[in-house]
């Protein structure tokens, strides 16, 4: 009886392993080595995706609207944060970072407006996307940013079953912007509400005639 219990335990844990799914766990500065969840809101979803367009979800993962056990970051504007995933980034798909302007990062519920700092893609010519084997993922704060509170999303779409529901990698940071500027970012979207079922990033097929790609969401925001 008991034998079965811990082989059916093994079998279980054996298909969370097998299913190579990731949580980005962590964020880092130059001057902060961040620890697992300790500036990244826990998410309860285990490694999870979030599949649905409409969901609150999307904003910072299931179980990320709240802030209320999480520490906030002090970030330079114009310096780097290094995100850090649980394991490498396994599925072929474009990596965003989005920020929204908040009152106190603690409290924020991701319901303000958004805007992308950064998206990494395919390059091309070249017509493939390798799978990735990266577990980190370097983010530039903007120079001309206002100071203040933000949260920092991190966004990877697994895109690899084409025709499939895109797979939405989210997870949030909570920052505190120092020495920033008098940028205006934009353009400013709400999420859910960015992402529509026919964008063509989502319905591109990466393993066939794979020439073009158009990373999803709004154009990026530079100073
Ligand atoms: C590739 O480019 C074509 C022509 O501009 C466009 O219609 C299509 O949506 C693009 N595909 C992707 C995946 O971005």
């Amino acid at each position: 009886m008991k034998t079965a219990h811990i082989l059916s335990l093994g079998a279980v844990l054996l298909s969370y392993a097998a299913e190579a799914h990731y949580i980005f766990q962590a964020v880092s500065t130059s001057g902060a080595k961040g620890a697992e969840y300790q500036y990244v809101r826990h998410n309860t979803n285990r490694n999870s995706p979030v599949v649905d367009l409409a969901s609150l979800d999307l904003r910072c993962n299931v179980g990320g609207s709240s802030g209320a056990s999480t520490e906030t970051l002090p970030v330079a504007a114009g310096s780097s944060v290094t995100w850090t995933a649980d394991t490498a980034v396994y599925h072929q798909g474009p990596v965003s970072f989005y920020m929204t302007k908040v009152a106190n990062a603690a409290e924020a519920d991701g319901s303000t407006p958004w805007f992308k700092i950064k998206d990494i893609g395919p390059t091309f010519p070249g017509g493939s996307w390798e799978k990735c084997t990266q577990k980190s993922f370097v983010v530039q704060i903007p120079k001309c940013l206002p100071s203040g509170d933000y949260l920092l999303r991190i966004q990877q779409l697994g895109i690899h079953n084409p025709g499939g529901a895109p797979q939405f990698y989210v997870n949030c940071a909570q920052v505190k912007v120092t020495g920033g500027g008098n940028g205006n970012p934009s353009p400013l979207v709400s999420i859910p509400g960015a992402f529509k079922k026919t964008d063509p990033g989502y319905t591109a097929n990466i393993y066939n005639n794979f020439k073009n790609y158009s990373i999803p969401g709004p154009p990026v925001w530079t100073c």
